[in-house]
């Protein structure tokens, strides 16, 4: 008798073992099985033509979530092929409200717009407008329903992963290069040192200081004068070319949520003192670019510039008129300009980029140091364009008559203009 119990014990123990656990798991799996080798279910159907994008989806969050493919793709396949498989953010809104609307408040969700209304972009090729515009810009791409942004570009489908977006390098592929080169200048500095040698937890990266916390999805929350692609300004203040323009009170709410950021490993005066001396490294890189603007404007009313702006293909946005910054090409234009274009897009903004994120050297010798050079060029080529113009004029020639009307003095811009 107890021979026969303990029989049906050892039978009964592990079929429990198994059996409990499955059912608990299985009002997940049981489902998910039968789609998988059901080929007329999305998963069935497609682990055979996108195995990999399948398994992500099983690796997902979403998949613990029970989010299936409906949830995002709904169930017309019409309709998905219409949409070439993309998601408008208001589905994501459906369920993460909240980074939706922080979102939307970015400089991110601008992308696109931004992008489409310079005239670099209208300038370029299709192709180039494309791969060399949008695939960064898209970010903020603008959707049939009136909606903006592209989730995936830093949760990349189908994993959806906080964790992978979370690192430096899902930021990467759009913050780097010559105009804003953060991702070099945070790996060089002392933080991205720290980072890279292992100190995961006391290491700050980009998402520390950008992304999260009290700013969520709005990475423009924690901004000041280091707002957007060329900075901003006080209002008040002025660069000699357009730029954006912020009111004190924006200033201080901003500034108040970075250094909260920073006290999370920083005295404060430490990390006060930092931060406003990359605010007079950004005052300084400005009044460069004035003085250059300055030299530029000046040249352009003593008809110096050649070809003169009307005697070329026409600006897209500003037609014939003389562009510094703001809506300044890149192609059709002069050598002095191409240089003040050089020394107002990357130099200017390497000097203050790489200061806010405390590169010594995308600060000095890849910053500050072509910023002079560039300005030290501009003034000598004036002169020297200025000279050939008397040399031409013949040695003994008479001064000509004064310049009259519409040589106004050389002044900056009346008041800090919003940049395009
Ligand atoms: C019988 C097979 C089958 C079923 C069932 C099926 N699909 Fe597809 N689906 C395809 C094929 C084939 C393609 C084209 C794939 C390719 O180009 O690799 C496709 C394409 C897609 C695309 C991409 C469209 C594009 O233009 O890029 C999405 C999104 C998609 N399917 C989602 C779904 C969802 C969601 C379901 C379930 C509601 C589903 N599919 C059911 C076979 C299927
Ligand atoms: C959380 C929302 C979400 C879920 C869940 C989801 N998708 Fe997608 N899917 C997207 C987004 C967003 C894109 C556009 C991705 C891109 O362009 O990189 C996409 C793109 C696709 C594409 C076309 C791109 C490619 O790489 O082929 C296919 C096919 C697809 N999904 C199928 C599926 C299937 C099958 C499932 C279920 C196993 C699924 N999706 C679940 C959001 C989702
Ligand atoms: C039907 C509801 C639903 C939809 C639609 C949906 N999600 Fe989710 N998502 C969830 C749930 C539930 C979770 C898991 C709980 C959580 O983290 O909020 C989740 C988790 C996430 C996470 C965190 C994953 C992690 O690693 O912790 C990300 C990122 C995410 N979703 C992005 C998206 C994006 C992008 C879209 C649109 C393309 C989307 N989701 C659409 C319900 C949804
Ligand atoms: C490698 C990715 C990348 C490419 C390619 C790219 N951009 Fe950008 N762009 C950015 C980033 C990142 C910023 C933000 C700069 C910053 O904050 O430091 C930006 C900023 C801008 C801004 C300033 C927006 C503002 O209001 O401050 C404009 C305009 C712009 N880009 C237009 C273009 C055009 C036009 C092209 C193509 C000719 C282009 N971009 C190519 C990544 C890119
Ligand atoms: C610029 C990169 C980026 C973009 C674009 C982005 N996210 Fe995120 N997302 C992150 C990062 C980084 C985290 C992790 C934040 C943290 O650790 O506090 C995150 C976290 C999340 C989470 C987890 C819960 C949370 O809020 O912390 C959800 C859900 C989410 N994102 C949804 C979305 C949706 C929906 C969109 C599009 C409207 C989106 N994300 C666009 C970078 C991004
Ligand atoms: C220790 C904090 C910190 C880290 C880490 C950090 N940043 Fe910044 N970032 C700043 C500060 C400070 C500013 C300027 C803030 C202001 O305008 O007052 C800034 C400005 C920016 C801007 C606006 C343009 C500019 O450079 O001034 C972008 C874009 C940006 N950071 C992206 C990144 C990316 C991408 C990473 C990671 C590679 C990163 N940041 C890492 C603190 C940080
Ligand atoms: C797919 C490209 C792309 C990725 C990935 C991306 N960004 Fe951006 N980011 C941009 C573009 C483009 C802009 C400029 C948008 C504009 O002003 O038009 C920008 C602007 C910014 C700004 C400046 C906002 C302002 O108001 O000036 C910050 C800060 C920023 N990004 C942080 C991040 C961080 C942190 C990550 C990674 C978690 C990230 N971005 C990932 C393309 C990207
Ligand atoms: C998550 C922690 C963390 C955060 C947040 C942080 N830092 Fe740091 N910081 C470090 C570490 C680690 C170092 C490397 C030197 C050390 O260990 O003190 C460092 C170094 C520095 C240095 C260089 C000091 C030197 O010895 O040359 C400066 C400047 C600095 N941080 C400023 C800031 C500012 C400004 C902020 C906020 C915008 C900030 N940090 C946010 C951890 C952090």
């Amino acid at each position: 008798m107890a021979r026969r119990r303990l029989a049906l014990l050892n039978l009964l123990v592990p079929l429990a073992a198994v059996l409990v656990p499955l059912s608990i798991v299985g009002y997940r799996y049981v489902p998910v099985a039968r789609q998988y080798f059901d080929d007329q279910s999305c998963v069935g159907c497609h682990r055979q033509h996108n195995a990999r994008l399948v398994d992500q989806w099983l690796d997902s969050a979403h998949f613990g979530a029970d989010v299936g493919c409906e949830a995002c793709h709904g169930t017309d396949h019409d309709a998905m092929f219409a949409a070439h498989g993309d998601v408008a953010p208001t589905v994501c809104d459906e369920c993460h409200a909240d980074a939706y609307t922080e979102f939307a408040r970015s400089k991110h969700a601008e992308a696109e717009a931004d992008a489409k209304g310079h005239a670099m972009f209208l300038a370029a090729p299709p192709a180039i407008q494309r791969q060399g515009c949008m695939a960064c810009h898209a970010i903020g791409k603008i959707w049939p329903d009136g909606s903006t942004g592209r989730c995936n570009d830093c949760h990349g489908g189908h994993r959806f992963s906080a964790a992978e977006a979370r690192a430096p390098e899902a930021c990467e592929v759009c913050h780097m290069g010559p105009d804003h080169p953060q991702i070099e200048a945070w790996r060089s500095s002392k933080h991205g040192i720290a980072y890279r040698t292992g100190e995961t937890d006391g290491a700050p990266s980009c998402v520390t200081c950008h992304l999260g916390g009290a700013a969520g999805h709005d990475v423009t929350a924690n901004l000041t004068l280091g707002r957007g692609a060329g900075g901003a300004i006080l209002v008040g203040e002025s660069v000699g070319i357009p730029s954006k323009v912020i009111d004190r009170a924006t200033f201080d709410a901003n500034r108040g949520r970075m250094l909260a950021i920073c006290r999370q490993c920083h005295a404060e005066g430490f990390a006060d003192r930092s931060l406003r001396d990359a605010d007079e490294i950004k005052r300084i890189a400005d009044g460069l670019v004035a003085e250059a603007a300055q030299i530029l404007n000046e040249l352009s009313r003593e008809g110096l510039i050649v070809p003169a702006p009307e005697d070329r293909p026409p600006n897209p946005k500003a037609g014939h008129a003389f562009v510094l910054g703001g809506q300044q090409v890149y192609s059709d234009t002069s050598a002095i300009e191409l240089r003040f274009f050089e020394m107002a897009k990357f130099h200017h903004s390497i000097t203050f980029k790489g200061a806010y994120h405390n590169s010594p050297d995308y600060t000095h010798w890849n910053g500050y140091q072509p910023l002079q050079a560039d300005l030290t060029f501009i003034r000598s080529e004036a002169h020297r364009l200025r000279q050939a113009r008397k040399a031409a004029q013949g040695p003994a020639a008479p001064s000509p008559t004064p310049p009259a009307a519409p040589f106004a003095p050389a002044e900056p811009p009346a008041g800090p203009v919003e940049a395009p």
